[in-house]
């Protein structure tokens, strides 16, 4: 069962809806919002953060998105039979808000070819690596593991293949001799915060 905890789904003015899948803390969707705020993506490009979706009750980007006065979604996956309902939910829920663009934004579900199909062309990733290395999962231990000088983050399209499809946009971070994996990662999440509001961006301005 979908369980809502915010309103929305009205569409003033036309506007390029954003619709935001979240899984956790919710820190480079919060970013995106931030920096439509501060560059009143409104007003310069026609778009508005319009919804954000978790699949956790307790991720902490949901409060957020609520005090932004942003309309928020829960779809717990653990109350679907399958992937495939579960995604069809997803969908159901995401195309409430018609969007121009939907952003995964540490979005921790494996999504099925039919939705990736179903979004095509208008779905965006930020993965901890610089793709094509260490897609998956424990990307900053595997990073140091292998010896890695450099890490960072990639924004990229998404297709059918996981962490696949054209990159957007990349930043590169130093490994320093001591890094843990927590460490590394604070130092790509800072970046991601800085090239994943502005993929976004460019993204809407293409859109014209
Ligand atoms: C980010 O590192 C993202 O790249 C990865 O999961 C983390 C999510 O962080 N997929 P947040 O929820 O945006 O704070």
């Amino acid at each position: 069962m979908a369980g809502f905890v915010g309103r929305g789904g009205d569409n003033p003015g036309n506007m390029k809806n954003i619709v935001i899948l979240i899984s956790g803390s919710g820190s480079n969707m919060a970013a995106i919002v931030q920096r439509a705020q501060q560059e009143r993506w409104e007003t310069r490009l026609g778009a508005r953060v319009a919804a954000v979706i978790s699949n956790k009750a307790d991720a902490q980007g949901l409060v957020f998105a609520k005090e932004q006065g942003i309309a928020t979604a829960l779809l717990n996956h653990k109350d679907y039979p399958s992937r495939e309902a579960f995604d069809a939910a997803l969908m159901q829920e995401i195309d409430r808000h018609a969007p121009a663009l939907v952003v995964l934004a540490g979005f921790m579900r494996i999504l099925t070819p039919g939705f990736v199909q179903h979004y095509a062309g208008r779905l965006l990733n930020i993965h901890p690596s610089l793709l094509p290395a260490f897609p998956g999962l424990r990307t900053h231990e595997r990073a140091i593991e292998a010896g890695c000088k450099f890490a960072g983050a990639t924004v990229h399209e998404v297709t059918a293949e996981l962490d696949h499809g054209p990159i957007l946009a990349q930043a590169v971070v130093p490994v320093l001799p001591n890094d843990t994996p927590d460490v590394l990662a604070a130092r790509v999440l800072t970046q991601e915060h800085r090239i994943f509001p502005q993929a976004v961006a460019d993204f809407l301005q293409r859109l014209g």
